[in-house]
């Protein structure tokens, strides 16, 4: 990741390479009207186009590091966006961080679960409980394994990779995922076979 331009906004590969194809996931299931909370947002790439494409909702950024909203920031400032917040600070491996948040229609995060350990995985969930409206989904989206198995040889590597660097994180298993989602309420609607072998998870709050 680096910053492209002297204005702070950053630009991350992978973000460019992913974001039609979450563009398209999201224009099934998002709402026509509401507020939308991004987890980790990154660099902000996703989240300024989302709020470009999706205009009639309300967008509010978030991630963990300073340097990644000021980034965010920019590019919300650069694309004149009206209908994106400030980034917040949120950590989802803090009990609680959701308390100071507004309640949203929709919550979604892109490429964290296989970074944070299960324990941060089911703290996300609780709290995108809590703050979800009646109904208000939840988008996740990145690499998972599928019954215990890692499908390719770079998902093998990535994952014994992130596993020496932190023996607590690496990548989730969907179907642990989707039964902890229904734990909390969270009912499984769509999970969509993305490209370079990522799944994308719709869940909505039944009850
Ligand atoms: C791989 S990047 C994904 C960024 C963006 N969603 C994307 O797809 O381009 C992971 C992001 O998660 C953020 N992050 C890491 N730990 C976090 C935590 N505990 N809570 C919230 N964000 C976190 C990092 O700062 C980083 O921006």
């Amino acid at each position: 990741m680096r910053v492209t331009e002297e204005d702070g906004r950053m630009f991350a590969p992978a973000a460019g390479r992913n974001r039609d194809a979450i563009e398209a996931v999201l224009a099934e299931h998002l709402p026509k009207a509401g507020n939308v909370l991004e987890i980790a947002g990154g660099t902000g790439q996703h989240i300024s186009h989302f709020a470009q494409k999706f205009a009639s909702l309300n967008w509010q950024p978030s991630d963990i590091d300073a340097d990644r909203r000021a980034s965010v920031d920019a590019w919300g400032r650069y694309l004149k966006l009206e209908n994106l917040a400030a980034a917040r600070h949120v950590d989802i491996g803090v009990k609680g961080w959701a308390d100071e948040l507004n309640r949203v229609d929709f919550i979604m995060m892109v490429n964290l679960l296989h970074l944070i350990s299960q324990a941060d995985m089911v703290n996300f969930m609780r709290g995108a409980a809590d703050l979800l409206h009646k109904d208000g989904r939840v988008f996740i989206y990145g690499p998972f394994m599928r019954d215990g198995v890692l499908t390719s040889l770079g998902d093998e590597k990535f994952h014994a990779d992130l596993r020496a660097r932190n023996p607590l994180i690496g990548y989730k298993n969907i179907e642990d995922v989707v039964d902890n989602l229904l734990g909390f309420g969270l009912e499984v609607k769509a999970q969509i076979e993305m490209p370079a072998n990522n799944i994308a998870l719709v869940a909505q709050l039944v009850n």
